[in-house]
């Protein structure tokens, strides 16, 4: 089965890359807005008995996720054999339990709505937390690439005398991981969440690691606000300037 990239739009850059290493040629899609905000979507290659790779990463995912639903189903209706999405960065899997009476768990609805949409899935680090597996909500196969290797491998070339630190419990998973294979030592600190925009995290015991460069791991970035309240920490305690 001969096989055609798709970049959604914003991801042209990491999908010729992939085309690159592949050998794949990427097809021509027009994805814009019409006046009141509602999507236009066409394909302009033939898709017809192949296999489609659509890369769309899923950050700020409200404002994507119908352009790219309607690009999935086009590529259903227009004959194409296998639709496998990349998504480096996968959108909706922090709300994966009530915590309050009457939230909605939308990692099971988003998850519904692309798994009926493509055959395969392939993303970079999902959040898993509370659940162990994406085979737990997601209804298609998925495979789960690791960024961890690369950078352990980037601090081990990069940061001398390194300690990493995960901002919270969460973070242990990735954070033991690149330690061991960076030859590092790590700490975890403890978070509270009071809001979206309200953390605070413990203060990290450093005295056996004055000397040490510390760098934090965590999945995602969104607020800042517990990168920033564990750089916090590491300035009142003196430590070194922190990677991230
Ligand atoms: C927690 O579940 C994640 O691993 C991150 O620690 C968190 O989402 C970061 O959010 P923010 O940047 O808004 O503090």
């Amino acid at each position: 089965m001969s096989r055609l990239l798709i970049s959604f739009p914003g991801n042209e850059l990491m999908t010729d890359k992939i085309g690159a290493a592949l050998k794949i040629e990427r097809a021509a899609i027009t994805i814009r807005n019409f006046p009141d905000g509602e999507s236009y979507v066409r394909v302009l290659t033939d898709v017809n008995g192949k296999e489609i790779i659509v890369v769309a990463a899923l950050d700020r995912p409200d404002t994507k996720f119908l352009a790219l639903v309607f690009l999935l189903r086009l590529l259903r209706d227009s004959g194409a054999k296998k639709i496998t999405l990349v998504s480096p960065y996968l959108a909706y899997m922090r709300q994966d339990k009530q915590f309050q009476p009457g939230e909605a768990v939308t990692s099971t609805y988003f998850a519904a709505f692309l798994s009926a949409c493509i055959d395969e899935l392939i993303t970079i680090d999902p959040h898993l937390h509370r659940r162990s597996s994406m085979a737990e909500i997601y209804a298609v196969p998925c495979h789960a690439l690791h960024a961890a290797p690369l950078i352990s491998e980037w601090i081990r070339a990069s940061v001398p005398l390194p300690v990493l630190i995960g901002p919270d419990s969460e973070s242990e998973q990735w954070v033991s991981i690149v330690a061991k294979n960076a030859n590092a030592p790590y700490l975890v600190l403890e978070k509270q969440r009071y809001g979206d925009r309200s953390v605070s995290v413990s203060f990290p015991d450093v005295a056996p690691f004055r000397s040490h460069t510390p760098v934090l791991v965590d999945d995602i970035i969104s607020t800042a606000r517990t990168m920033i309240a564990a750089v916090k920490h590491l300035r009142e305690a003196n430590m070194r300037r922190p990677f991230a």
